[in-house]
């Protein structure tokens, strides 16, 4: 089959694994990354790249046709973080983006779309523990809002326009090649840092502030494996739950200790705190492991392993 794909937003935290990572299963000249802006080294030398706006729906349907793109990976989006000190961007960059693909699609242009939702479309009414995949959903941070209102606008999309689009609702990711950028689960990367650099860290979450999270290699896995999914497999069209683990600053100091005995955690919650709460602490992902064979492979103990091997080189 004739498969041609484009990764949007791949100097992300997310789209610098996944465009190395697509390379290496398709090819890397079936494989066009492209951002904003220039990624690391490893992944602009690696293959094709083009500066992309997401929001420049002439620039995306231009790269599309020049390139006969089949398949379209949205990674660009603004965060939990940074989304509340600018809302309207946020919006705008988060909702058209998905706009753009979505339109992309429906006119036949490309064939499939990958776009990411998160834990942050649930909200302080959400039960916390074991969310279900349909649980009630009050997103109180304009991240979540916007990542709801995607999810909803997908949904419409397949069920109107036939558009075959795959979702997932990431946890918390954390890796050692690309720090993330303005979300509320970043200390669990940031802390990594830290604890090689100066012995000790200071979270901005409270000890015991508990959310879903995931190495990066199993969301990797997560998006590849929707994608090979046979279609008809694809029961929710708005966004799949998905789990691997959950974890406090705590916990996850306690398991830094064991490779870094010194290692030393302070708190000073800052208003990320308050996002942070309105999230669950563990997510129900049977939906997702019956419908396309979903599985995670780390834990706490074999992340943190590796993270501290990998950022010491
Ligand atoms: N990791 C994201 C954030 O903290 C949640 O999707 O914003």
């Amino acid at each position: 089959m004739k498969k041609r794909i484009l990764i949007i937003g791949a100097s992300g935290q997310i789209g610098t694994e996944l465009s190395v990572r697509l390379r290496s299963v398709y090819g890397n000249y079936k494989v066009i990354a492209s951002d904003i802006i220039v990624g690391d080294e490893a992944m602009m030398k690696e293959g094709y790249f083009e500066i992309l706006d997401a929001m420049d729906y002439e620039a995306v349907e231009d790269i599309i046709m020049r390139n006969e793109i089949t398949d379209v990976y949205l990674m660009a989006a603004m965060l939990s973080a940074t989304a509340e000190k600018f809302p309207m961007k946020a919006w705008n960059l988060n909702m058209n983006s998905l706009f753009n693909v979505l339109n992309l699609a429906k006119e036949g242009k490309i064939e499939k779309v990958f776009w990411p939702s998160s834990i942050a479309v649930f909200g302080p009414t959400t039960p916390t523990i074991k969310t279900p995949q349909k649980a009630i959903m009050e997103p109180s941070t304009v991240y979540g809002i916007s990542k709801q209102t995607g999810e909803r606008w997908c949904e419409y999309y397949y069920n109107n326009y036939g558009v075959d689009i795959r979702s997932i609702r990431y946890p918390g990711l954390i890796s050692y090649t690309t720090i993330p950028g303005g979300g509320t689960t970043d200390y669990a990367v940031d802390i990594f840092h830290k604890a090689l650099k100066h012995g000790k860290y200071i979270s901005f979450l409270n000890a015991e502030t508990t959310l879903p999270m995931m190495y990066m290699d199993d969301a990797i896995n997560a998006t590849i494996g929707i994608m090979k999914a046979p279609k008809d497999s694809i029961r929710i069209r708005s966004s799949y739950n998905l789990s691997a683990m959950s974890f406090n600053p705590k916990e996850i100091a306690e398991s830094i200790k064991k490779h870094i005995p010194e290692f030393e955690i302070s708190y000073e919650p800052d208003f990320r705190q308050k996002i942070a709460d309105s999230w669950p602490q563990s997510i129900d992902d049977s939906d997702a492991r019956n419908d396309w064979g979903w599985k995670h492979s780390y834990s706490l103990d074999e992340m943190t392993k590796i993270m501290i091997e990998n950022l010491k080189k």
